[in-house]
């Protein structure tokens, strides 16, 4: 965090009293606040408090002159290293998700170009609205990390999801947003400095996808029955949410456009929730163009005609009418778009090299990570691969499924260097 600039905008919660307590996290690792605190935040904390703990005035108005002269709300959105949105209420996510800009947090939200992080907290119900979830998944697809809330007691006295998350987890979500700016600075000093083990190698590492945008989808898709009823599988997203995490670590700019799952989204990583596999193969291309599409879901081959009400057992066994889905992969692969790398994924249960090499020339990919799923790698930690390219074939030994995420991200980068 060091020398590292934070934007905090305090929103309107009763959790703002823990972003007072960020705020000294922050600090104690060397970084700066300078806090802008919204009119219902004002409520909850006073501006006093955010100035005695960050050292710098707030700022609360978009209409006191006196910042227009000396430091307009454009210098102030964006002369941070990163803006974080601390707590993120449900009104204040809204109106980020809308790009209204009615006071001084939603204008710098605007007009910052900078990553942005938001916090959020509220109310279980409030979290739980289709319009927040519809926000959400709003803003991850524009880019900006929402955190998931932690779950528990409320103040309201309710339970579940919206309660604000510890700083010190907070902090963690930070850090690596900061620490690729380092890297930025440090790819300039890499040269002259050369190699050191550790730090330096993944300073190196995570600069060297700097520009690039990747597309990765991950998880299963769940194809709809009747109302009540699915076709799904067994995957789990990690896999997939590891390669995300890797690449985004690496500085990529990274789509993930995901199945149903229950992971958090990896930090700097744009997230696009999808179920069926129609909608996953529109979110691909909407998120057209990438220099590299990583293709980890476990699609649906087949899709049924939904029943719009619910199938009666005392009907009998259903007779099913099945369409095949559009195979993602092959229609990338064929699109006047096709991203310049394309990885596709293959479980197999047996020949699981051979069908993998069938497979890689029958989708038109470059390459394919083929794994035995007769084990229990679906939904476990993790993974035992073959990569196939168009050189031949390499086994990699078992390994954690972020260690086969880091190592994969690391041939991703030097394909596409
Ligand atoms: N895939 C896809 N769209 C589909 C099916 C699969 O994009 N409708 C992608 C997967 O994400 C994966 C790769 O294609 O990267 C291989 O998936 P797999 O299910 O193994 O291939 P299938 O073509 O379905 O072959 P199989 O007969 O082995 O199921």
């Amino acid at each position: 965090m060091q020398g590292k600039r934070i934007l905090l905008i305090v929103g309107g919660g009763i959790a703002a009293y823990k972003a007072c307590e960020l705020i000294r996290l922050i600090r104690k690792e060397g970084g700066s606040v300078r806090c802008v605190l919204t009119k219902s935040g004002e409520q909850f904390v006073t501006p006093m408090t955010l100035a005695a703990l960050s050292e710098q005035e707030v700022h609360t108005s978009l209409w006191n002159l006196k910042d227009e002269v000396e430091m307009g709300h454009i210098q102030l959105s964006r002369e941070a290293d990163l803006v974080v949105v601390c707590p993120a209420t449900a009104d204040l996510l809204a109106k980020m998700a809308a790009g209204i800009a009615d006071d001084l947090a939603t204008t710098l939200l605007l007009a910052t170009d900078k990553p942005v992080l938001a916090v959020p907290a509220m109310n279980v119900r409030m979290w739980l609205h289709p319009a927040t979830q519809r926000n959400v998944a709003q803003l991850r697809a524009d880019g900006i990390t929402v955190l998931e809330p932690d779950e528990g007691e409320m103040a309201c006295g309710e339970f579940g999801p919206g309660r604000l998350p510890e700083p010190t987890d907070i902090l963690k979500a930070i850090k690596p947003f900061v620490s690729s700016e380092v890297e930025t600075h440090a790819r300039a000093e890499r040269r002259n400095i050369g190699a050191r083990q550790g730090f330096s190698t993944s300073l190196e590492a995570n600069g060297k996808l700097a520009g690039k945008h990747i597309i990765v989808t991950a998880g299963p898709t769940h194809e709809s029955i009747d109302p009540v009823r699915i076709i799904a599988n067994r995957s789990s997203g990690k896999q997939g949410y590891a390669i995300a995490e890797a690449l985004g670590a690496m500085g990529a700019r990274v789509t993930l456009v995901s199945g149903p799952v229950s992971l958090a989204t990896p930090a700097n990583v744009a997230r696009v929730d999808v179920q069926t596999a129609s909608e996953m193969l529109d979110a691909v291309e909407q998120a057209l163009p990438a220099d590299a599409a990583i293709l980890v879901a476990a699609v649906a081959d087949w899709r049924v005609a939904a029943s719009p009400s619910k199938l009666k057992k005392s009907a009998g066994p259903p007779q099913l009418q099945w369409t095949a889905n559009p195979d993602i992969l092959a229609t990338l692969a064929q699109s006047p778009q096709r991203p310049g790398l394309l990885v596709g994924f293959a479980a197999e249960t047996d020949n699981v090299v051979a069908e993998a090499q069938a497979k890689r020339v029958r989708k038109g990919c470059d390459w394919i990570v083929a794994n035995d799923v007769s084990g229990d790698v679906m939904g476990g930690d993790t993974n035992e691969i073959h990569l196939v390219t168009q050189d031949g074939v390499e086994h990699w030994d078992a390994a954690s499924k972020a260690d086969v995420a880091r190592r994969l991200a690391e041939r991703i980068a030097d394909a596409l260097a």
